[in-house]
């Protein structure tokens, strides 16, 4: 028997004026969807902001349904529209951000491990890295330089 140890590293900003403007910048676009998410059944808002390396910002919110499973998370309204809009480009940054209408987030709330999966599709396939800001609504902000970082034994289709 062996251990086998991986570590996972991210970096922590105290407040957005920390941030470098680019990312203020996307992480107030990710702000701004979050308002538009349609969460009647949660109260949890949540905003993503994608920056393409052809310089356009993609934005999604979670969207809701009755039957629960059939809505969806923030991160993959957003990654899915850049993909189907923009088929060719690459995802460089990520800002995402929740609130909950009923009690303050206040510390950075991370994409859930179906999210991260669905990350690390984009990841794959474009072999480059995606930076990914999370923040909760106020507090600090958390850096990974990789979706790696956040789900370090994924699942990948070299294993299909
Ligand atoms: N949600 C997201 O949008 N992103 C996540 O990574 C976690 C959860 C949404 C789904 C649902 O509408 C609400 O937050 C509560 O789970």
């Amino acid at each position: 028997m062996k251990e086998i140890s991986i570590t996972t590293s991210f970096q922590q900003f105290d407040s957005l004026l920390e941030l470098p403007s680019e990312i203020q910048h996307l992480m107030q676009e990710a702000v701004k969807i979050r308002k538009n998410a349609y969460a009647p059944y949660s109260q949890f808002r949540v905003g993503a902001a994608l920056l393409l390396d052809n310089q356009e910002i993609i934005c999604g919110s979670n969207q809701e349904n009755a039957a629960y499973p059939s809505g969806l998370c923030a991160e993959r309204v957003a990654i899915f529209y850049a993909g189907a809009k923009y088929p060719g480009a690459k995802i460089t940054k990520m800002a995402i951000t929740a609130a909950s209408d009923t009690n303050p987030t206040t510390e950075p709330i991370p994409p859930c491990g179906a999210c991260r999966q669905s990350i690390a599709e984009y990841e794959i396939k474009q072999d480059q890295a995606i930076e990914i800001f999370f923040m909760g609504e106020t507090g600090v902000i958390y850096q990974s330089d990789s979706l790696k970082n956040l789900l370090p034994f994924m699942f990948n289709k070299k294993f299909l």
